[in-house]
């Protein structure tokens, strides 16, 4: 028997004006899974995500996260809900060290004088930053540093902290091997295994198809706005879901040929 949903999106539309970037999308994604979501550029891939990590606001259409129906105002309202999110352009403060990152909006403080006085609790924050970090067997030359110093792999690395410290719902990654060296996105998607080892369900943006096929347990396209198909890696290989992303291939139209 399959576990309910963490996240259930049902007929969700977005529109910029005129133009339906996000076309009544079906999505569904279960506990400790990773869900590739592919398609080409422009599909709409990155508007549907923002839409659940409360960058945008969607037309019409539902998003349920745990069960209760959903509609972020923020994405730090998401992240305290439990959705945390790597965008193509990271969400890091980039002249904060690392620990200011992984507790960003959500510091620690500590209180003296019987509260009357109140600072931050640097080194709880570093400590607890450091052992999420060695729990994902990461290391960085220096907690203190500020991000901006670090490489991009390891940047993704304390957003994936984050995640894993305060025990993220659900992780959100959009193209997080972009502009990554070989290594690095092999460290990323290490990274993603552990996230499914510990529970925490991925959507896992991309484009690149090897990565695609070693990481992910499904896989759904988009095309120019609309989700036209869904299925298991085993019942799939990469010449196929090219022809869903160039739309060659459209499981809806077919639907609608057989009615
Ligand atoms: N903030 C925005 N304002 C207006 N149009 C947008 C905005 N963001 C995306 N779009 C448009 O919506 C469509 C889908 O874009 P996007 O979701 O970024 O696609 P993808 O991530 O799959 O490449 C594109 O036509 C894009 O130009
Ligand atoms: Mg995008």
């Amino acid at each position: 028997m399959e576990k309910p949903p963490i996240l259930s999106i049902r007929n969700l539309t977005k529109n910029f004006g005129g133009l339906v970037a996000v076309d009544n999308v079906d999505l569904d994604i279960y506990p400790g899974e990773v869900l590739a979501l592919l398609g080409d550029n422009g599909a709409g891939k990155s508007t549907l995500i923002k839409c659940v990590s409360g960058v945008h606001s969607h037309n019409s259409g539902s998003i349920t996260f745990q069960g209760e129906e959903v509609r972020f105002s923020s994405p730090i309202d998401a992240r305290n809900r439990g959705i945390e999110t790597i965008y193509q352009d990271l969400a890091l403060a980039n002249n904060l060290d690392v620990a200011s990152n992984v507790f960003l909006g959500r510091e620690k403080e500590k209180k003296y004088l019987g509260g009357l006085v109140r600072s931050l609790d640097d080194e709880f924050m570093r400590d607890c930053s450091a052992e999420a970090l060695k729990s994902l067997h990461v290391e960085l030359p220096s907690l203190r540093s500020p991000i901006e110093t670090l490489s991009g792999g390891q940047r993704q690395a304390v957003a994936i902290a984050r995640a894993v410290y305060w025990d993220a719902g659900l992780m959100i990654m959009d193209e997080p091997t972009n502009n990554l060296g070989v290594p690095e996105q092999k460290k990323v998607l290490e990274l993603i295994n552990t996230l499914r080892e510990r529970g925490v369900p991925v959507i896992l943006i991309s484009h690149n198809l090897p990565d695609v096929f070693a990481v992910a347990d499904r896989l759904a396209v988009m095309h120019r706005g609309r989700k036209v198909t869904e299925k298991k890696i085993s019942e799939t290989n990469s010449e196929e879901v090219v022809q869903y992303m160039v739309g060659a291939l459209d499981d809806t139209r077919e639907t609608e040929m057989a009615g």
